[in-house]
């Protein structure tokens, strides 16, 4: 890969900002200073200092955010703040081009994974793959066996076919744990609403391998993985 790329890739600055850092020698490319912009270089291997850090290239990047209410679940918005801009508030280290898998709306909360991984991002929402969502639901009123076996068999969402099967399990009180494996909009919520009930705070806690811990990753925060599939942050 060129090196400029390279540095833009990893965030270090934009082409022409990147140009005049080396041009400077600010940056050290495997140790050594006085690079040009156009050399060649080994993303796999090679090892960037600048400004005291070191950086090295990945060609995928995985994070979990537990995500907060109030901001929208898309890259950018010209209104509303979304996802990616508490991302990079947070992050502002992290590779340009990330984007959050799924969708969670404006006043859900919960685990969302942020990635460069087209193809993964793909697989995860591919409705065939059938990947587990399991969400943390506080209702108006508590549910009735018969609701939880509704929701277990499939209701009517308005769209022709049922939902496809579900697990409920009550958690007390006006709460449970929902595990669906579709990704309709609103899905959670209207599953609930067909049953005459309101949901009044929806939580992501698990998609797919992923596990939300709440004493590691409070709301609001983020934390990379090591490599998809990792349970551990
Ligand atoms: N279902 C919903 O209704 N909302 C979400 O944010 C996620 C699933």
């Amino acid at each position: 890969m060129r090196l400029d790329k390279l540095l833009v890739e990893l965030n270090i600055g934009t082409r022409s900002e990147v140009k005049a850092l080396l041009k400077k020698g600010l940056i050290l490319v495997d140790g050594n200073r006085g690079n040009k912009p156009e050399e060649k270089v080994d993303e796999n291997t090679v090892v960037i200092a600048y400004q005291g850090k070191e950086y090295r290239y990945k060609q995928f990047s995985y994070y979990i955010m537990n995500k907060p209410k109030g901001v929208i679940t898309a890259t950018e918005d010209g209104k509303e703040k979304t996802v990616m801009d508490v991302f990079y508030e947070q992050c502002s280290d992290a590779p340009r081009g990330l984007s959050p898998v799924g969708r969670l709306d404006k006043d859900t909360t919960g685990l969302l994974l942020i990635t460069n991984d087209g193809k993964l991002a793909h697989e995860l929402l591919s409705p065939k793959k059938h990947v587990d969502k399991t969400y943390f639901v506080t209702l108006d009123k508590e549910l009735e066996k018969s609701d939880i076996e509704a929701l277990e068999a499939g209701v009517s969402i308005g769209e022709g076919d049922l939902t496809a099967p579900a697990k409920v399990e009550y958690s007390g009180g006006k709460t449970c744990y929902i595990t669906i494996h579709e990704g309709k909009f609103h899905q959670v919520k209207r599953m609930f609403f067909a049953v005459g009930k309101e949901v009044l705070e929806l939580k992501r806690t698990a998609f797919g391998p992923l596990k939300l811990d709440e004493n590691k990753l409070p709301m609001g925060k983020i934390c990379e993985l090591s490599h998809f599939n990792s349970l551990k942050y």
